[in-house]
């Protein structure tokens, strides 16, 4: 018996960061997986145990579920057809390249598609992947086409609210799973999917599709708002001498604004908020919401000036012109806990500098690989003394637990000039200034 009771066979469409979280947690509540990706190496490092992607906890997970035999991975969509009683679709909805910020839904479409002709009985498709609204019922109508099986394939849709570094925690103990439904029949089978969550007290929230949809994107766009909010205060705070960290924790502890996603720096970043508020965007834009393109496009914007903030500070502490100085950063990744690149402040913000003429050399604790595949210009240090070693300025962009624990006396006396700036808000800028360094942070004293 697995953990929920009712054993379900399990099918996931995609491995990507989403897929294989997921897949590997339908098989840690004890059901029976089998995970598809159109990419052969994924599946073959899967299968073997690897994950392709750094995500503390879930690579032993991945090992234990695939030792109890109930995880395995295929590249035919055939064997997938027959095999599932539910196949979640997992792939990858990334930002278009036309440059209006609409998502490129290719990906979702081509699995559904060649998943559709092998779907010879009553079963049930679930969107995951973040879509604009109205997305499931074109897919509906595409499997209906192209099944055997006809308008017996129900569909639900069930986004995910998993944050990179914690996925399997927001998989596994979620603050709330929603299901998407148009039929009392899916909503009873997600339940067994969901039975071990819900059991120990997670609210499963019904609604119908085009809610579902919206309550993804509405909650990243929430966050995305209260990040770029509490940047304007920080804006604020720095044109009045006051300070935003003072600020962010007086307000935050009114329950009715909460101190989480409160903290000022560089904005967010990564592959969700920036892309799915862009796609929220212009989805808004196509339903004439104007008012919501106004309020998106104004996140956006001030988020995006974050980076320009910084750059500007950094060109400031150094007389005006960034040509030849040295310049070390302290990380890449676009948060801590991930060795994700994708809309990395950081990352872009190193980019730039370089770009300016300036020598960067990028330290992270596991980001650098893949940040040497997008910018192999820079350089990237083995250690922060070796980035910073000769540095004429210091940029702290992603708040690594261990640069905390950097002995501002020791990297002093390796550099040329004791001047940081502080991205994140998170150094303890007291330490630093009785340390000798010149200390400059966005919207604090
Ligand atoms: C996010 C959502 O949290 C998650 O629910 C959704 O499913 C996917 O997108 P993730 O991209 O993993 O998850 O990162 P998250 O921890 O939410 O941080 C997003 C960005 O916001 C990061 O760049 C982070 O540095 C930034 N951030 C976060 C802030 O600048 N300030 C904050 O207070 C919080």
């Amino acid at each position: 018996m697995g953990r929920n009771g009712r054993i379900l066979r399990i099918s996931v469409i995609g491995t990507g960061y989403l897929g294989l979280t997921h897949a590997v947690c339908m098989a840690d509540l004890g059901h029976q997986v089998l995970a598809i990706d159109v990419d052969a190496e994924k599946i073959a490092k899967a299968a073997r145990g690897e994950t392709p992607f750094f995500e503390p906890g879930l690579e032993p997970l991945l090992r234990k579920n695939l030792d109890a035999g109930r995880l395995r991975f295929t590249d035919s969509f055939a064997e997938v057809g027959e095999f599932g009683d539910v196949h979640f679709i997992c792939v990858g909805t990334p930002q278009a390249k036309d440059g209006g910020g609409s998502a490129d839904l290719s990906y979702v479409f081509s699995a559904a598609e060649a998943l559709a002709p092998h779907l010879n009985r009553a079963t049930l498709v679930v969107g995951k992947s973040t879509v604009p609204v109205g997305t499931s019922r074109e897919i509906i109508a595409r499997v209906h086409a192209a099944a055997p099986a006809g308008e017996l394939v129900d569909y639900a849709f069930n986004p995910e609210f998993l944050r990179e570094g914690y996925a399997v925690q927001d998989s596994l103990t979620p603050d709330r799973i929603v299901f998407g439904v148009t039929s009392d029949a899916a909503d009873e089978l997600m339940r067994a999917v969901y039975a071990a969550p819900l059991a120990s007290g997670i609210p499963g929230l019904t609604m119908d599709l085009e809610t579902a949809e919206l309550v993804k994107v509405a909650a990243n766009s929430f966050l995305a708002t209260k990040i770029s909010f509490i940047n304007v205060m920080a804006e604020m705070c720095e044109a009045s001498g006051a300070d935003v960290i003072k600020l962010a924790d007086a307000i935050g502890i009114d329950e009715r604004i909460g101190r989480k996603f409160l903290s000022p720096g560089l904005g967010f970043g990564g592959g969700c908020l920036p892309k799915d508020i862009r796609a929220f965007r212009a989805a808004a834009a196509d339903k004439g919401v104007d008012s919501l393109v106004d309020l998106l496009t104004t996140v956006d914007t001030i988020n995006l000036g974050r980076r320009d903030r910084v750059i500007n500070l950094a060109r400031g502490a150094l007389g005006g012109d960034l040509s030849g100085k040295r310049i070390a950063v302290l990380g890449a990744a676009f948060k801590p806990n991930s060795d994700d690149i994708r809309d990395s402040p950081s990352l872009a913000i190193s980019g730039r500098l370089a770009d300016e003429g300036a020598i960067v050399a990028v330290h992270d604790p596991v980001a650098m690989p893949n940040a040497a595949r997008v910018r192999p210009d820079l350089r990237y240090a083995d250690s922060v003394h070796d980035a910073a070693q000769g540095a004429d300025l210091v940029l702290h962009l992603t708040e690594w637990a261990d640069y905390r624990a950097i002995d501002p006396d020791a990297l002093r006396s390796i550099v040329t000039n004791p001047v940081l700036i502080d991205g994140r808000c998170t150094l303890d800028a007291a330490v630093w200034r009785a340390a000798g360094w010149t200390v400059l942070i966005p919207g604090r004293p």
